[in-house]
């Protein structure tokens, strides 16, 4: 599956018991990090379980054209020759993207402090999102940008020759821009402060600790500041990369809305600045349990077990609680058709600039598919049917976006009539292999 190919139509029908073991790839998030970070170490980073995703391989790509040496040993490993904080080389070619906004935007933080010129372009999905909220903040080091309207992809980033460090109030929930100003942050002499309202996905922090940094986190009245000391050396590491829960979401939900079914998602993070999905799903009356507790790499790991669960109830869903899920509101919106009564999602206007307009692609696709759904700037309402009830038969655009396709592939499980996508090729960013393995548990799920 590719997203730069043709389309791939999909579809999903009625599936039989969902069962067995979904070993699902690894977290989008910390395989991007793993590769920036190892390019800015000195010395070689070993990484095995990295998610071979088109997004992440985009980045290793985008790495080498940076100078470091970025090997595939095969089976998920790879190793990254690092050259050092400051020490990018101009790529000779323009820097493609893709699909991935992390991609992009953590790039963009990572060369705004070094001595060079970098133009970056995506696909038609990237090239319309907003990258002014990264390239604002890295003005404040002294890099210049140009791009076209509405600060949009195809862009130019001249880094500081002398940067300075900087500090900056992140001013949306994002671990995007907040990464970019703390990469940027590395090779600006002194200290460069980041400070989030809302505690967004912490792996930047984590990771630079673990590469050696000085990093270091308050909670005050602001907020979180994170304070970063700029030129370390940063040294190499070896990272294992849990398996993404944002993955481990599409078997979990699946499970849940199909009847007879018992599904084990091993070793999955639940950071819990990534695992709101999992909560909430507990708190409508999911049979969801967390086996085999553990601290692994620094962070929580539990191997989820999801079961039916015919008795599903619809709840609000905390605004506080959207960063640390942001990316599961399409599958959270197909359990609450499943569900009965209403399920409420407030403070989410971020998703209306995700890989597609995620609140306008699901509510059109679910209202094709029978389902009542409400929505505002910031807000979505979906009016659940119960299990059994949900009519489906619609046919939806993915608008390039891999969780959208996801999402109305997995509601086909359990619709009484089947869902189709128009292109499944996105799927490819971050989840490679979610035919075969969800076709492995029991899902009738294929291409068209
Ligand atoms: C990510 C941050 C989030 C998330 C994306 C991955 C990251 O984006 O939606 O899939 O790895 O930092 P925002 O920073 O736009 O919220």
């Amino acid at each position: 599956m590719s997203s730069h190919g043709d389309p791939i139509p999909m579809i999903s029908a009625k599936s039989g018991p969902l069962s067995g073991v979904a070993n699902v790839p690894g977290d989008k998030s910390i395989s991007h990090r793993s590769l920036i970070l190892g390019a800015m170490a000195v010395g070689e980073t070993t990484i095995t379980g990295l998610l071979e995703g088109q997004d992440v391989l985009d980045t290793a790509k985008a790495m080498r054209a940076f100078g470091a040496e970025v090997t595939d040993h095969g089976e998920g490993k790879w190793s990254v020759h690092g050259v050092g904080v400051g020490g990018f080389a101009e790529p000779d070619q323009v820097i493609d993207c893709g699909n991935s906004g992390t991609g992009v935007r953590l790039l963009m933080g990572a060369m705004a402090t070094c001595d060079i010129s970098v133009t970056f372009t995506g696909d038609a999905s990237l090239n319309k999102r907003p990258m002014a909220r990264v390239t604002d903040p890295l003005a404040l080091f002294g890099c210049q940008s140009v791009g076209r309207s509405g600060g949009r992809l195809p862009m130019t980033l001249v880094g500081a020759p002398e940067p300075v460090p900087a500090r900056y109030v992140v001013p949306v929930p994002s671990a995007q821009v907040k990464s970019a100003v703390l990469l940027a942050g590395l090779n600006a002499p002194g200290q460069t402060v980041v400070i989030e309202a809302e505690a967004t996905r912490d792996h930047t922090e984590r990771m630079l600790a673990g590469f050696g940094a000085e990093i270091s986190t308050e909670v005050t009245d602001e907020g979180r500041v994170i304070t970063l000391t700029g030129q370390p050396e940063l040294r190499p590491q070896h990272i294992d990369v849990p398996r993404d829960p944002s993955s481990a979401a599409f078997p979990v939900c699946a499970a849940l809305i199909v009847p007879g079914s018992d599904v084990l998602v091993p070793s999955i993070g639940l950071n819990p600045t990534r695992a709101g999905l999992f909560t909430t799903l507990r708190e409508m009356g999911a049979d969801l349990t967390y086996e085999n507790e553990r601290i692994e790499g620094g962070e929580p790991v539990a191997d989820l077990r999801a079961r039916f669960s015919p008795d599903l109830k619809g709840i609000t869903v905390p605004a506080e609680r959207a960063a640390s899920m942001i990316d599961e509101y399409p599958v959270l919106s197909v359990i609450a058709c499943f569900a009965s009564g209403v399920t409420d999602m407030p403070g989410v206007k971020e998703l209306r600039v995700k890989e597609s307009d995620r609140i306008d692609a699901m509510a059109v696709g679910l209202r094709a598919a029978g389902v009542e759904v409400e929505d505002g700037p910031d807000w979505w309402r979906v009016t659940g049917l119960g299990h059994g009830n949900v009519p489906g038969g619609a046919l939806c655009a993915s608008h390039l976006d891999h969780r959208i396709a996801m999402a109305f592939l997995v509601m086909g499980m359990a619709s009484n009539a089947q869902m189709s996508v128009d292109d499944g090729g996105p799927i490819a960013t971050s989840f490679p292999i979610f035919e075969p393995l969800m076709a492995q548990l029991g899902a009738a799920v294929s291409r068209a």
